[in-house]
């Protein structure tokens, strides 16, 4: 144990890290079951790129799996929220693949297999999974492709990032449609029960469909997609998920969560190269689960036998598929009964496909991408989920004991409830009382704009930790009549929380590290 360790524990912390070590337990021993099952010994897997090599074992993260990233040494990088670091074999591959093609440009490589490769590891169908460009890229092509009525309103919050904001805002003006914004509640207010409340009262006979991003970028906070998107089901509504964060973070199965549409990164959590992105449109409502007989590869594009039939779970969403334009697409022609003419749907056309015939990608990001989600899918992601969540309860645990019940976006409960399994953390040692639904007023919000930018620098340029800070509405405090919107009052009494990213290669020493740096570099009592 470090000395990092030796400060006396709180019941909670010392919980929590006991949970961070049984989680990565669990991480390396998924690990070397799959090595047991391939057969692999340790030459063999040196030989195959897939052991680290030794200089790695300098690196300066921790973390069961850091071994396998090129994360600059003695930097701690915690940043995932805003993209991730693609690891060192998908790295090699994905420069050899550009290579290759640089030789022989002609070289391609089938993305329907790449689709066939990770579509179950999201509990979906391959036909339903579009490699996009990024969440802004799915984002864009969801709200472009659908088609509302004029009049129709669209319920979503005050917290969705720029990425989903802009693509509403276009549709709102193509289509006349209004935008009415819920306010999510933070810290004390947070409850799933109380977020669908809001959701529920914001709900008008024109109301056509919900949007929103989960978790939240400002706060990280999780919302429960499912019940949201149940909900939306129940009312007849079409739901869109922004889930920029949670590929590569926590386990998805997009057939159980209900949602119609769902974008999200490839680039972040899931540590894809840039420029890759994870677009789900919902493409069936079978109320069973079937299977599917499609070509799979495995690790680095190995083929493990040609028809591989996939398991694939029942929708929990058996609504009508609503009407979908591919808008950025070569392969549309709108001949009837052609795929997606008039935007009409059917189960058995390949969206998915449609939606990435746009001319010429780059074969070697996406190849890569199907590389980094084969590594999930191997490494088990319901490991990496509970790896991350423990270590992300950790590190709540430890800000709670310095800075009080109130300082995190939500407050921690050891029960870890739904909104806690995520691997951001934002919290608030700025406000008055260190407490994240603190009023401010307009001078307090300034100052609390400076004192969170000069952290975060202090942070990067003496304690080499890069974390970031996030512009919070000042809409959430316990009574949400006080609420502003940020984008109605250029959030003059917004606040700046810190916005922490723990992921599989950091580990509780990593976390020990920056409640240190943070205990010299923000308020404290
Ligand atoms: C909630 C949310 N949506 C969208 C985006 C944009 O992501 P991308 O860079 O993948 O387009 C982000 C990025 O931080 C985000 O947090």
């Amino acid at each position: 144990m470090s000395e990092s360790h030796s400060h006396s524990r709180s019941a909670d912390e010392s919980r929590a890290l006991h949970a961070v070590q049984e989680a990565a337990d669990n991480v390396r021993a998924g690990r070397r079951e799959f090595f047991k099952l391939t057969g692999l010994s340790a030459a063999a897997l040196g030989a195959a790129g897939l052991a680290a090599p030794d200089e790695a074992a300098a690196q300066g993260h921790g973390g069961p799996y850091a071994r396998e990233f090129v994360l600059e040494a003695r930097r701690l990088y915690m940043n995932v929220g805003t993209t991730g670091s693609t690891p060192r074999d998908v790295l090699r591959e994905l420069a050899q693949n550009n290579r290759e093609v640089a030789a022989d440009p002609l070289t391609s490589f089938a993305t329907q297999t790449l689709r066939n490769t990770i579509a179950a590891g999201f509990g979906a169908d391959p036909n339903e999974i579009v490699m996009s460009f990024n969440t802004t890229d799915g984002m864009s092509k969801i709200m472009a492709g659908l088609v509302l009525p004029p009049g129709s309103e669209i319920i979503t919050t005050n917290m969705e990032h720029p990425g989903g904001n802009g693509p509403m805002a276009i549709a709102r003006d193509r289509m006349g449609l209004t935008l009415r914004r819920i306010n999510l509640p933070t810290s004390d207010a947070m409850s799933d029960a109380e977020v669908l409340l809001r959701f529920q009262q914001a709900r008008t006979a024109a109301t056509k469909a919900i949007v929103f991003s989960s978790p939240p970028f400002l706060t990280g906070v999780r919302l429960n997609e499912k019940q949201l998107c149940t909900w939306a089901a129940r009312e007849g509504l079409i739901s869109i998920v922004d889930g920029a964060h949670t590929p590569g973070m926590v386990d998805l199965n997009f057939h159980d969560m209900g949602a119609d549409f769902f974008a999200g990164s490839g680039h972040k959590w899931q540590c894809g190269p840039g420029q890759t992105g994870i677009l789900y449109v919902r493409n069936g409502n079978s109320p069973a689960a079937y299977t599917k007989t499609a070509t799979v590869y495995n690790g680095f594009g190995t083929p493990t036998t040609d028809n591989v039939v996939l398991n694939l779970p029942a929708y929990t969403n058996q609504n009508a598929l609503p009407r979908f334009f591919p808008t950025v697409s070569a392969a549309y022609s709108g001949a009837p009964g052609s795929v997606l003419a008039n935007g009409e749907r059917s189960a058995s056309q390949n969206v998915a496909a449609t939606l990435m015939s746009i001319g010429n990608p780059s074969y070697p990001a996406l190849k890569a991408l199907q590389e980094v989600c084969s590594m999930w899918d191997r490494w088990g992601r319901q490991a990496i989920e509970d790896y991350l969540v423990a270590l992300a309860q950790y590190l709540r645990a430890r800000l709670t004991a310095v800075w009080g019940a109130r300082c995190l976006a939500a407050p921690y409960d050891s029960a870890t409830p739904h909104f806690a399994r995520v691997g951001l953390t934002a919290f608030n040692p700025f406000s008055p009382g260190f407490d994240f639904n603190a009023d401010l007023t307009v001078a307090q919000a300034a100052e609390q704009t400076a004192a969170s930018g000069a952290a975060v620098t202090a942070l990067r340029e003496q304690f080499n930790i890069v974390v970031r800070n996030t512009n919070c509405p000042h809409s959430l405090r316990s009574n949400p009549a006080l609420a502003a919107d940020a984008t109605t009052t250029g959030a003059t009494t917004s606040s700046h929380p810190l916005r922490i990213s723990t992921h599989l290669f950091h580990d509780a020493r990593d976390v020990d590290r920056l409640v240190r740096a943070l205990l010299q570099v923000v308020p404290r009592r």
